[in-house]
């Protein structure tokens, strides 16, 4: 670990990148510097929300997902929307807390990316202080220059995102993102305000023994998912079973699964028909999440083995299942459930 002097911060780190692409034009690094900053005052919220009425506990309102909307969730929302708005880099937004695309204010220059992203994953954790993030993926737009983006600016492949990222509001603050040349993490450093190189080029181990599943939903999984499971917490048939760490913030259980291997799994809920297609949301969860993974050496696919990266969406709020983790352990799941398919 290098010390923080020897750190080069985020800032410094989109320069050098942008320096090594011939063509850049700069827009880029602009627009990451506007996602800096409404990081740190989320950052800032998110530390002292105990201290303040404004942040913690839930509004009065159900967001598009017909879930209880928190304070916080709102706060993160607005600010990213505005931070990445107004930066003049971006052409539309999609954020988890609106219904439909968010356009550019007129006035302000519309710019060449899209910007979609969940402003505070892990809702159901903030009141009791538990590891929650913000996640974000950016394409570039398809539709000619000069006028407003489009809904279907958004709806790409998540195999053509510019970049893709997380921010973790965890024990420190990270912001984990990759451009396509793998996966490169920043600790944000409160006394200098700055987000600080601290993890080069991370690459999940090939296989680990966490396993992150909510075993709640146990008796809603097909029974493909249910034999999995039990293979491998089944001891006759393994010499150590794997290990249950599920936080239920998505950002903090990938991070962790990143950092030191394992599987990380949302299946289809076959019988409540809550979630019949999984719970996560392609456009600004599971395809991020995915690209970072594959950037770092790891897998993520639906549970039925499609790649997630390869999936086209179809609307903004579309939901997938999602299995996502080291490459060994997730070829062994597809691997494993094939004989249960029906
Ligand atoms: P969000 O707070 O943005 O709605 O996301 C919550 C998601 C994800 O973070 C997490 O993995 C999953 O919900 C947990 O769901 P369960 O509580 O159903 O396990
Ligand atoms: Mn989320
Ligand atoms: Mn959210």
């Amino acid at each position: 670990m290098k010390s923080a002097t020897e750190m080069i911060s985020l800032s410094q780190y989109l320069i050098e990148e942008q320096l090594k692409l011939p063509y850049a034009t700069g827009d880029f690094t602009a627009l990451m510097n506007h996602l800096v900053y409404a990081a740190k005052v989320v950052s800032r919220e998110v530390r002292k929300a105990g201290l303040t009425d404004t942040i913690l506990g839930a509004t009065s309102e159900t967001n598009v997902q017909g879930e209880t909307q928190m304070k916080l969730d709102r706060y993160a929302d607005i600010l990213f929307t505005k931070a990445l708005s107004i930066c003049g880099h971006v052409c539309v937004l999609a954020s988890e807390e609106q219904e439909t695309i968010i356009e550019i204010p007129s006035g302000y220059k519309i710019g060449k990316y899209t910007f979609a992203f969940d402003p505070l994953d892990g809702s159901s954790n903030i009141d009791s202080n538990v590891s929650i993030g913000t996640i974000f993926s950016i394409h570039l737009r398809k539709s000619p220059m000069g006028r407003m983006g489009v809904e279907s600016d958004l709806l790409q492949q998540g195999n053509l995102q510019r970049c893709a990222g997380y921010i973790l509001y965890g024990s420190s603050t990270m912001m984990v993102l990759s451009t396509g040349n793998g996966v490169v993490g920043f600790t944000l450093d409160p006394s200098c305000g700055e987000f600080l190189l601290s993890h080069e080029s991370i690459k999940i181990p090939e296989s680990g023994s966490i396993y992150s599943i909510n075993e709640g939903n146990y008796d809603f999984w097909s029974d493909s998912v249910k034999a999995y499971i039990r293979k491998i917490k089944n001891i006759e048939n393994n010499n150590k079973p794997k290990t249950l760490r599920y936080i239920g913030s998505l950002v903090a259980d990938f991070h962790r699964n990143l950092l030191k291997g394992g599987i990380f799994l949302y299946p289809e809920d076959t019988k409540s028909k809550i979630y019949p297609l999984g719970k996560l949301r392609l456009l600004y969860e599971a395809s991020p999440m995915a690209f970072l993974a594959e950037q770092a050496g790891g897998m993520a696919i639906t549970v039925d083995g499609e790649r997630i990266l390869d999936a086209v969406p179809t609307s903004l709020h579309q939901r997938t299942t999602l299995i996502t983790g080291s490459k060994k352990e997730v070829e062994f799941f597809l691997d494993y459930t094939k004989q249960f398919k029906k």
